[in-house]
């Protein structure tokens, strides 16, 4: 048919692209064709982080942001901002002084305000959400041991959402994280929405990462996830997704990782899918997407964590120099058979 992504998910939620460097610069000309064609909404993958926005204190870099941002406005799409605080990709003067203590509370605050309006100010308007907080809680509900955490404690999460919202009240702003399937992710996330609506902070959507593989998380564990974050308020948001369709080296011992047999064994598919594991991965990617639709009034985007297989950080993740195919678009800059399905579930 002619229709596409972007189409067919019109009236019911954004679906999106993380952008990688070479697409903001609109060197990589095809894959930017099937952005501009395919999706509504754009995150980038990188350039956005507080290592790229602020290296040095107070010597901001907006170049690549600027042009990211540019593209989302020039053809149109719900931009989204990733992401002001995380504990990754966080350069390290942020958190110490001079001679590489941590600082004070006083001073992380100040850093963590500084950091937020000059960047959230610069877009406001133009940026529509923002990823205000990333990966702050573990699966078992406890708080990420980050340097936030140990300097500020549970406070600098409400303290993040309030300086975003006072820089741009008009930009929705989003909590987001991976695994959150979790019992005890659940628990936490939801408590933390709950404590900022109940202190007049806004919060408008949990991001929930989905970064999947072929066997986990089940859906059953996945769509109550979805129903306990709106039953918070808050919409969700379907932020970095992608299949992965090797196999999870989670679990195997560290010992055997540099061995012949185990690079073969996490490699396999070097020169392609065989056709039962391309069956399995289109019919996961189905899966969730009817998954999607049925809760299309508590989602607001869906967005892939990049557009190509090319491009994709799951050949380097969690083991390097791997050949994955998770995305709806091959090596070839081709679009894959999944995605008129995807497009016939509408
Ligand atoms: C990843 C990028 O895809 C890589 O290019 C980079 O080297 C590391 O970060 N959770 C997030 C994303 O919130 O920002 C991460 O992106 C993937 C995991």
């Amino acid at each position: 048919s002619d229709a596409t992504l972007k189409s067919a998910f019109k009236n019911k939620f954004y679906i999106g692209t993380a952008m990688s460097l070479p697409q903001i610069h609109e060197t990589e000309v095809r894959s930017v064709e099937i952005i501009k064609k395919q999706f509504s909404s754009i995150v980038a993958e990188n350039c956005m982080k507080s290592m790229f926005l602020q290296p040095q204190e107070e010597k901001f870099f907006f170049d690549d942001a600027d042009k990211f941002v540019a593209f989302g406005e020039k053809n149109k799409m719900f931009i989204i901002g990733h992401t002001l605080i995380w504990h990754s990709q966080l350069p390290k003067w942020f958190f110490t002084d001079k001679d590489g203590k941590d600082v004070s509370a006083e001073i992380l605050k100040q850093r963590m305000k500084n950091h937020i309006t000059t960047v959230v100010s610069r877009y406001k308007g133009r940026v529509k959400g923002w990823d205000v907080v990333n990966e702050a809680i573990m699966e078992d509900g406890s708080y990420r041991k980050s340097k936030f955490y140990e300097i500020l404690g549970e406070e600098f999460i409400p303290l993040a959402f309030q300086y975003a919202q006072e820089a741009d009240p008009n930009a929705e702003l989003y909590y987001n994280d991976y695994n959150e399937w979790y019992s005890g992710k659940v628990q936490t996330v939801s408590k933390m929405v709950q404590n900022l609506k109940s202190r007049g902070i806004r919060i408008d959507g949990v991001g929930m990462q989905t970064h999947v593989g072929l066997d986990t998380p089940t859906l059953d564990e996945y769509e109550k996830a979805i129903a306990a974050y709106a039953a918070n308020g808050v919409k969700v948001n379907v932020t970095e997704m992608e299949i992965s369709a090797l196999p999870s080296p989670w679990g195997t011992s560290a010992n055997v990782s540099d061995t012949v047999e185990y690079q073969a064994k996490m490699n396999p598919y070097t020169k392609g899918l065989p056709e039962n594991v391309k069956t399995a991965w289109e019919n996961r990617y189905l899966d969730f997407f009817r998954l999607f639709l049925k809760h299309q009034d508590k989602i607001r985007r869906v967005t892939l964590w990049g557009t190509t297989d090319a491009q994709s950080w799951k050949n380097d993740f969690p083991v390097k120099g791997r050949t994955d195919y998770p995305l709806l678009f091959d090596r070839n800059d081709q679009t894959k058979p999944v995605v008129e399905k995807i497009i016939q579930l509408t």
